[in-house]
């Protein structure tokens, strides 16, 4: 295991699921945690500051609970394609980018910020024009404006993680210069609190597919402990990537071996 033991990191949706996970792990590494979340975390973390993600003033007033520098961000909270398409892409995309732009000056050379995508990003490459121009706006209203006028076809959330996972390979370029790397996870489906909206909006029965093929679903630590892998030293040369965690259906999927599941 990691030694986290001087480590500083922020942790977004540290309240349930993975990034009770994540914060668990780094807590039992050592590190301290600081985290973001509109409810209270399980795990005894150093600090918790309540946070609405869809909302920048509320982004903006936490983070000035947050006193000095951090080896880390760690962007975990998300919701999933029940909620209303704006609220989707206000959290598991703008909120995103707006937290780390205004951490970054706060994150130690050598530090890392860790986006939890999913793998319903994964068609990104389709979308990738509309995504930058997305990413092109200057600010969370900008970018929530751009989203109003230009309504994407299929469910906002694989829009939402099709823009986290691009952020994630966008950014490792222009912060080069501030020594921070940036990578995304992106897990399949996690035995987790918002796993039955997933089945609501993406069929039971596919997810139950994916299930079947794969043997079981993901249990949250196996996703924290891919995001600890991109958070430490050990990844010191992984920089602007996607990080499939997902048990192998990508790789079968993009080989050819078993067909994309409809989501
Ligand atoms: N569970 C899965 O199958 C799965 C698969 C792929 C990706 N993901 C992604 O993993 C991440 C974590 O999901 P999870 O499965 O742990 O879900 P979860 O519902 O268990 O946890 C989500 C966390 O985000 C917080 N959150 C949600 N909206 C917020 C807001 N507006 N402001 C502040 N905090 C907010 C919640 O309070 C909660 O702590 C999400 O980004 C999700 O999209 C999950």
């Amino acid at each position: 295991m990691t030694d986290f033991s001087s480590a500083r990191f922020v942790v977004t949706g540290t309240a349930s699921g993975i990034g009770a996970s994540v914060a668990e792990k780094l807590l039992a590494a050592g590190a301290q945690v600081h985290s973001l979340d509109r409810n209270t975390p399980s795990a005894a973390v150093t600090t918790h500051t309540e946070v609405d993600l869809a909302n920048p003033r509320s982004i903006d007033a936490a983070l000035e609970h947050l006193e000095g520098s951090f080896t880390g961000l760690i962007n975990v909270a998300g919701i999933p394609g029940t909620a209303p398409a704006e609220a989707v892409v206000a959290v598991n995309a703008l909120a995103v980018r707006h937290l780390t732009e205004l951490l970054v000056g706060r994150i130690e050379r050598g530090g890392s910020v860790v986006v939890v995508s999913s793998t319903a990003g994964y068609n990104w490459p389709a979308r990738l024009e509309q995504i930058r121009e997305l990413l092109a706006t200057k600010t969370f209203e900008e970018g929530a404006a751009w989203f109003k006028e230009h309504p994407q076809e299929g469910n906002a959330y694989n829009f939402s993680k099709e823009v986290a996972t691009v952020y994630a390979m966008y950014m490792a370029v222009p912060l080069l210069a501030t020594g921070i790397r940036i990578n995304a996870v992106t897990p399949g489906p996690v035995e987790t609190p918002i796993l039955a909206d997933f089945e609501e909006t993406m069929g039971k029965d596919t997810l139950d597919g994916v299930k079947g093929l794969l043997g079981r679903h993901a249990q949250p630590g196996d996703i924290a402990d891919a995001v600890l892998f991109l958070a430490s030293p050990q990844s010191r040369w992984i920089n602007g990537h996607a990080l499939v965690a997902d048990g192998g259906l990508t790789g079968g999927v993009l080989s050819g071996v078993v067909p994309a599941p409809e989501i």
